[in-house]
């Protein structure tokens, strides 16, 4: 049976975990709760240094592939950099990946600022999903990743951008990269669940970006990220082995042949 917000408003921890094709989706599909058709994957899957070109059509072409592949999972897809200027702008493109996908949700990043925007879509059908703290969207307009809530003001902000957010109709919130205790304050503040990434225990469930947890973005590994597979080793050594075999001439053998 397909998950649904009133399936998932029930559990006291969600497993959040992105996808970007049908065969991964698949494979995550009744394991994790909700796949997030991310925007990173402008940088694992295309290679671009941050997820600020991605566009609303890459973000259509992915999402239908990960709904081809799970029909469990609750589906989020990230509306990309610039495909929100506006409210009517943001309703717009989310009407667009509701008719060419199956998402359940789309999901934008920011606060108060976006309350409106995230009204829009509520009143016209549309499920949100917020997204606060660090927000990879503002990495060149803040000039780097920069972890949030380890002020006062920041603490004070975060918490008034959570209320907006949930205020207008979000039915769920991602923050990502902040102090683990005004993760837990905004938690405890708002009645929608909580996803953290880099936001510490006390959040109602976890995401993680699956090439990271998997092993297959070397480039680098910040603090949140747990591997649990080394799969960029994996398969180099898989691969290597293959082009042994086709080199020795080990490969087609007997049972390979027509
Ligand atoms: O694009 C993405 O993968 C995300 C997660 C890090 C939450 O937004
Ligand atoms: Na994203």
């Amino acid at each position: 049976m397909k998950n649904t917000l009133k399936t998932l408003y029930k559990k006291d921890k969600l497993t959040m975990i992105t996808a970007y094709d049908a065969l991964f989706a698949k494979i995550f599909d009744n394991i994790a709760d909700i796949i997030l058709v991310g925007d990173s994957l402008n940088m694992s899957f295309l290679g671009e240094s941050d997820t600020l070109n991605a566009t609303v059509d890459q973000m259509i072409y992915h999402t239908r592939a990960v709904c081809n592949g799970a029909k469990k999972a609750y589906i989020v897809c990230d509306m990309p950099f610039g495909s929100y200027v506006t409210p009517e702008k943001g309703l717009e493109n989310a009407v667009r990946i509701y008719k060419e996908t199956k998402a359940d949700a789309v999901k934008l990043e920011g606060g108060a600022e976006k309350a409106e925007h995230v009204k829009l879509l509520t009143d016209n059908a549309i499920a949100v999903v917020g997204h606060i703290g660090l927000m990879p969207q503002f990495s060149r307009s803040e000039g780097g990743y920069i972890v949030k809530g380890k002020d006062e003001d920041s603490r004070k902000r975060l918490l008034e951008d959570a209320k907006a957010i949930e205020e207008a109709g979000a039915v769920m919130l991602v923050i990502e990269g902040v102090k683990e205790d005004v993760a837990r304050e905004i938690t405890e503040s708002v009645n929608i669940p909580t996803i953290g990434i880099g936001a510490g225990r006390y959040t109602t469930g976890q995401v993680l970006v699956w090439s990271d947890m998997l092993g297959f973005f070397e480039e680098f590994k910040p603090k949140f990220v747990r591997r649990y597979l080394n799969g960029a080793e994996l398969v180099r050594d898989a691969v290597k082995k293959y082009a042994e075999d086709v080199k020795n001439g080990k490969f087609p053998g007997e049972e390979e042949i027509y």
